[in-house]
């Protein structure tokens, strides 16, 4: 086992853990932020730098600080490594840098956008964001197309995670999709559209961090923070059947994997569940899910922001941003 600290907490894991995974294992607020990194999905990471830190420590043999801040989804653990996040001033100002740069491109469209509410990308930007974009450039537009019958994508929206690419890699036999060209013309290709045929593809939705790829069967019936998430399973053959429900008085109005308190999804669901199964009936209804990530999605964390925002209307500052 190897033993490391994290801002000031020490762990120990087994060797060949990323850092971000030894951070998941204390777990709490020390947990860099992941936008690209998907522990379902081998070779995520590396993309967003959202869950960059700084190594105070190399190792026991090597206690030299590394002088550039490092990816921690994809930095592996040595002995005796001393790992500073929530505690580093360069730390946090390079994320609230990082945040900055994923929202360059990316509308400010969360208001008539399906993903707000449970956003990877807006809960990033309530905790690092600048209030205002710096932004005078143009911005990257395209329109938005549907890929298939049951998903949108809105490439604007896109931060270019490939989380998408690797979830089609990983569950089709043959590659069929990807991302085009390079820097301000990457896009993700319109080969995702062969991809939508396959039974599986509807996971994609699941996986994309922002809104960039939405469910056409979902779209614009009602805010996310307004459904009860419920937890559900039926027999499936093609895949495990366990679902959240995402539900509005008896109606189902969505039908997702299950998350956990990373926002990834436990199991991969298969369409016919997800698209096909809007019934109470098809249903056997397990309960009410836990919803524990900081997000407007808890209706507390909303009305607290809201309330800040009322009483310092001028400044029109958040708690947090203060
Ligand atoms: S569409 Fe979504 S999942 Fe795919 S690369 Fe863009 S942000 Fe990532
Ligand atoms: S989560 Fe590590 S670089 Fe994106």
């Amino acid at each position: 086992m190897l033993r490391l600290t994290i801002d000031n907490i020490t762990v120990e894991v087994e060797e060949g853990t990323t850092i971000l995974n030894a951070a998941r294992k204390i777990g709490g607020k020390i947990v860099p932020p992941a936008m690209c990194y998907y522990s379902k999905l081998k070779g995520s990471g590396g993309k967003c730098r959202t869950c960059l830190v700084k190594i105070a420590n190399t190792s026991e043999m090597d206690p030299r600080p590394i002088p550039k801040l490092v990816p921690s989804c994809s930095t592996l653990v040595q002995n005796g490594m001393v790992v500073e996040n929530t505690i580093s001033e360069q730390v946090l100002k390079e994320r609230k840098a990082i945040t900055e740069f994923l929202l360059i491109n990316h509308p400010l469209d969360c208001p008539v956008c399906d993903q707000a509410g449970e956003c990877d990308l807006q809960n990033l930007s309530y905790e690092h964001g600048l209030e205002e974009t710096r932004y005078e450039e143009e911005r990257r537009e395209f329109a938005p197309i549907d890929i298939g019958e049951k998903i949108k994508l809105h490439m604007n929206r896109c931060i270019l995670c490939y989380r998408c690419v690797y979830t089609a890699e990983q569950i089709i036999n043959e590659r069929v999709h990807g991302v085009l060209y390079r820097g301000d013309k990457a896009e993700i290709s319109t080969f995702v559209e062969n991809f939508v045929e396959n039974d599986f593809s509807g996971n994609i939705i699941d996986v994309c961090p922002v809104g960039a790829l939405t469910d056409r069967t979902f779209r614009f019936k009602s805010r996310v923070w307004f459904t009860n998430p419920m937890d559900a399973h039926r027999n499936c053959e093609k895949c495990s059947g366990k679902v959240a429900l995402w539900m509005f008085g008896d109606d189902v109005y969505r039908v997702t994997g299950r998350k956990d308190k990373y926002n990834e999804v436990e199991e991969f669901i298969c369409n016919e569940c997800r698209f096909e199964k809007k019934k109470t009936s098809d249903w056997i209804i397990e309960g009410p899910r836990k919803i524990n990530r900081t997000s407007v999605i808890s209706q507390n964390h909303y009305e607290k922001l809201t309330k800040q925002s009322i009483i310092n209307p001028t400044e029109g500052k958040t708690e947090q941003q203060e």
